[in-house]
């Protein structure tokens, strides 16, 4: 995947929803770069990882390729409660399918997001894990986890192949 996918997964779920966002498990960023790209300049991101070495690489790119675009970053554990303003939409890009048990999770992604704010989940479309990507959830199975979450309206965005676990797809939710 190159930076085009990683806008093509996220734009229809970030457009025109409003400027601040949040990308958890953001890791070095991929991700963060495309959400950058969409919002603009206008654009607020906090991004949340455990891994301080990835955050700062992330902040290294994020000054390179879109320096006006606000990013504040937490070096945290997205399955604890943040200190995180409220929010228009959070992405979360490989990172939920670490939790065995994503309704706690869920819980404070909605508690941050306000009413009508997006969820844009991109995942691998299995339900069958590996040591690697220890439990992820097939878009079938994430539209029953969301709307047990209380999340509405959810929808598939878009799906890359991957050589890795088939194909990879993005899907927006509405708080
Ligand atoms: C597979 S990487 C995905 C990175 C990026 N979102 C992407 O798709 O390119 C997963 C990231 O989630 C982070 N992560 C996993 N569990 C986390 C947690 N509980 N709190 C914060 N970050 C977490 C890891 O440190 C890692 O950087």
């Amino acid at each position: 995947m190159d930076h085009a996918d990683h806008v093509r997964l996220l734009r229809d779920g970030v457009l025109g929803v409003g400027p601040a966002w949040a990308d958890l498990g953001s890791g070095t960023g991929a991700f963060t770069l495309a959400l950058a790209d969409i919002l603009g300049p206008a654009g607020v991101i906090h991004s949340v990882d455990l891994d301080a070495g990835a955050l700062r690489e992330q902040a290294r790119r994020m000054r390179e390729r879109f320096p006006r675009v606000s990013l504040h970053q937490v070096a945290g554990d997205f399955t604890r409660p943040l200190p995180l303003a409220t929010l228009d939409g959070v992405v979360m890009a490989n990172s939920l399918h670490f939790q065995r048990d994503k309704a706690p999770v869920l819980a404070l992604v909605r508690g941050y997001l306000r009413d009508g704010g997006r969820l844009v989940l991109v995942e691998y479309d299995t339900d069958r894990g590996n040591p690697w990507v220890p439990f992820p959830l097939s878009h079938e199975t994430w539209v029953d986890v969301a709307t047990r979450a209380g999340f509405r309206d959810i929808r598939l965005l878009a799906t890359v192949p991957s050589r890795f676990l088939g194909a990879i797809y993005s899907a927006v939710s509405v708080r």
